[in-house]
């Protein structure tokens, strides 16, 4: 079996390490601390403790410390001398590329795999993995031995142009972090307004329902409510409303900022006249009037 050896064994890397486990021989774990390595040797079930000071060859390594330290342990890992022509090193940064790995010359191959999943739960992931999708980027050379691999654990690689990698990562803080600001702020109102969620969100299911919509068919056949109306009458209650309330700026910017997505999305869905859109626009501007 090839060997894998990993830097920086946290909530991704060591669930990985868990993952690959069933077709590579998993090695060194180097963390910061002994005791974090032992942990992670510890969920992995595999691999040993190592250092920068003890490192062994391996096939395959993984550098999944914080986004900040991948450059500095890629450069550690090659000043180490352990690194021999034709072993891979991959990160699974989703905003920097495989060429902050850089072992120009050395036939040492590099590329980046970047999970569209949460590890914040790593025991829950092991099960949740599969079905993953993993953009990919880096050396052809690379890409050919973890391609299989990713696969064979469950998931899904797809290739992701390096240049656009940057604006990939903020659709996907768009659409996982953001949805959860959005939730927490309608949340806010929902509580301001006195309903009481505590048991049970009256929203889940009506959020359920948009999200399944939305996948199932498109942006302009699951946008319901007053923008899609074209209600200015609606809209103009709202923003007064918004008016009070705990953080009652914030809830204006959100809810004027997406207005204005939702107003484009009711232009091509074609149910709203044109002048209530246009109405609606001049509505969401900041500290607008209807005029
Ligand atoms: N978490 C996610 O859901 C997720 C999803 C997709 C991609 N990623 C990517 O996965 C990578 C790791 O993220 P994470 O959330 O797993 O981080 P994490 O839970 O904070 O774990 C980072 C690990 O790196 C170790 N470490 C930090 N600096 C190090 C150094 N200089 N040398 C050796 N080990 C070092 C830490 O060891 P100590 O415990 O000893 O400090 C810790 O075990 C990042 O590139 C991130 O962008 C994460």
């Amino acid at each position: 079996m090839p060997t894998l050896s990993c830097i920086g064994a946290g909530s991704l890397g060591k669930t990985i390490c868990h993952l690959l486990s069933s077709q590579l021989e998993i090695q060194q774990i180097i963390n910061r601390s002994p005791s974090s390595s032992q942990q992670a040797v510890d969920f992995i079930g595999a691999g040993t403790l190592g250092s920068f000071a003890n490192l062994a060859h391996a096939d395959i390594w993984l550098i999944a410390t914080p986004d900040d330290d991948i450059e500095a342990a890629g450069e550690a890992l090659w000043q180490s001398g352990v690194l021999r022509a034709g072993d891979t090193v991959f990160h699974c940064s989703g905003s920097l590329s495989a060429s902050i790995l850089n072992y120009e010359g050395a036939a040492i191959y590099t590329a980046s795999i970047h999970p569209i999943h949460s590890f914040s739960n790593p025991s829950q992931s092991l099960k949740s993995f599969p079905g993953s999708h993993c953009a990919m980027e880096g050396q052809p050379e690379a890409m050919e031995v973890l391609s299989p691999l990713f696969t064979a654990i469950g998931a899904l690689p797809f290739a992701i142009d390096a240049d656009r990698k940057v604006l990939y990562h903020a659709a996907t803080v768009t659409a996982c972090n953001y949805l959860v600001s959005l939730l927490e702020t309608s949340q806010q109102m929902l509580t301001a307004a006195g309903v009481d969620s505590a048991e049970a969100n009256p929203l889940e299911p009506l959020i359920r329902q948009t999200m399944d919509n939305f996948f199932r068919t498109d942006a302009r056949s699951a946008l319901t409510g007053p923008i899609a109306r074209g209600d200015h009458k609606t809209v103009t209650s709202h923003l007064i409303a918004l008016e009070t309330g705990t953080d009652t700026d914030l809830w204006q910017q959100v809810y004027r900022t997406l207005g204005n997505a939702t107003v484009n999305i009711a232009a091509q869905r074609g149910q709203a006249s044109t002048e209530n859109l246009e109405r609606i626009s001049r509505l969401l501007k900041p500290e607008a009037s209807d005029s």
